[in-house]
C-alpha cells in the first residue's frame, strides 16, 4: 500500500501512512499555461501490484481539485494496474443531493460517478452531507462520522453537556456525538427558502438547557447563517456555554464574525479543507485513526 497526496491534502495523507506504516509520497502536479491541470506518479512512489490511496479535498477550487482527483486515478490505474482508492476529506457538490427545484443536476450523483468511471474502485469521504448520497458510487465507500476524536477534544472541557442538531438530516451525528458523550440530544427545526436560500428556524423553549453547556454538531458551517440561528437562540434560553462541532469550516470570515456575535464559545471542527480560518476560538482536529480504519473497511480487512 502507498499513500499519495495531491494539491489539496490537510495533512491526512501523511499522518495516514505513518499510522499505517504505508509509503507515502506526493504526485507531481503543475498548471498549464491554459489553467488545464496536470499530475504525474513519479516512478520511485508506486510499484505494479501495489493498491494506492489518494488524498485528495475539494474546498477551496473545488473544480480543479476534482480533475486533479480524476487525473491521478487515471495515471494510478495505469503503473500499478490496480484501482485506487479516493479519501476526500471534504467532497465538494455534496449539499445538491436531490433535485430541488425541476431542471436541477444532482450534482453529488455527477460528482460520485465521475470518479469511478476514472477508475476509483474505492471511497472514504469525510462526514457527507447525506450519508445516502454515497449509493452513487459504484464501489466501496464508507463515511467517516467523526464522532470519536470529536468526542475526546470535547470531553474534559464540557460540563453538563447537551447536544443539539440544527435540523432533522443532522440527527444521526448529533445522536452519535450525545453517545459517546454519554449524554442526550434535541433537534431544532430547520426549513430553507429554495428560491432566496434563507433559513428559518422554529425554536421550542428549551428550559433543560439553563446552566448547561450546549454542542450544536453539523456538517459543515459554511455562510453560517444556520449555525449562528441556534447559537443565538441558545445562548437566550440560558445556555452557560455553546460549542460548536463540525466536520468542515468555518469556510468563510463571515462565518466566524457571525458566530462569534451569536456568542459562541469555541468551534472545533476538522481539518477537512485547504483553506482554514485561523482562529483562538478555532481548533481544528485531524481524525487519523478514523480515516484508516475505513480504508481498511474499503480494503475488505478491517
Ligand atoms: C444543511 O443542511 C447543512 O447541514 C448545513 O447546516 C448548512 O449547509 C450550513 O450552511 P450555512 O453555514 O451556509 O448556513
Amino acid at each position: 500500500m502507498f499513500v499519495v497526496s495531491l494539491s489539496c491534502d490537510p495533512g491526512i495523507g501523511r499522518a495516514v501512512a505513518a499510522e499505517a506504516g504505508w509509503r507515502y509520497c506526493e504526485a507531481v502536479r503543475k498548471v498549464f499555461p491554459d489553467g488545464e491541470r496536470y499530475v504525474r506518479i513519479p516512478e520511485d512512489c508506486s510499484l505494479k501490484g501495489e493498491r494506492a490511496v489518494v488524498v485528495q479535498s475539494m474546498y477551496p477550487n473545488q473544480d480543479s481539485m476534482m480533475v486533479e482527483a480524476l487525473l491521478a486515478a487515471d495515471a494510478l490505474k495505469g503503473v500499478t494496474g490496480l484501482e485506487p482508492i479516493a479519501v476526500v476529506p471534504y467532497l465538494a457538490y455534496a449539499r445538491q443531493d436531490r433535485v430541488f427545484l425541476s431542471g436541477e443536476a444532482v450534482s453529488v450523483r455527477a460528482v460520485l460517478r465521475a470518479l469511478h468511471s476514472a477508475g476509483y474502485g474505492g471511497l472514504v469521504v469525510l462526514d457527507v452531507h447525506k450519508e445516502d448520497s454515497l449509493k452513487h458510487f459504484r464501489g466501496t465507500s464508507v463515511n467517516v462520522l467523526p464522532v470519536n476524536t470529536l468526542a475526546k477534544a470535547l470531553k474534559g472541557v464540557v460540563e453538563r453537556p447537551l447536544v443539539i442538531s440544527p435540523d432533522k438530516g443532522a440527527a444521526r451525528r448529533a445522536e452519535a456525538l450525545s453517545r459517546a458523550l454519554g449524554t442526550e440530544y434535541r433537534i431544532v427545526e430547520k426549513f430553507r427558502d429554495r428560491f432566496t436560500g434563507e433559513i428559518r428556524h422554529r425554536f421550542a423553549p428549551m428550559p433543560e438547557i439553563r446552566g448547561r453547556d450546549v454542542i450544536v454538531v453539523d456538517d459543515i458551517v459554511s455562510t453560517g447563517g444556520t449555525m449562528a440561528s441556534v447559537v443565538s437562540f441558545l445562548r437566550e434560553q440560558g445556555a452557560r456555554k455553546v460549542f460548536v462541532a463540525v466536520s468542515h469550516g468555518p469556510l468563510t470570515k463571515k462565518a466566524l464574525a457571525r458566530l462569534m456575535d451569536a456568542g459562541v464559545t469555541k468551534i472545533f471542527s476538522m481539518a477537512t479543507t485547504c483553506y482554514r480560518l485561523e482562529h483562538p476560538l478555532i481548533t481544528y482536529l485531524k481524525p487519523v485513526g478514523e480515516v484508516l480504519q475505513a480504508i481498511k473497511e474499503v480494503l475488505g480487512t478491517g
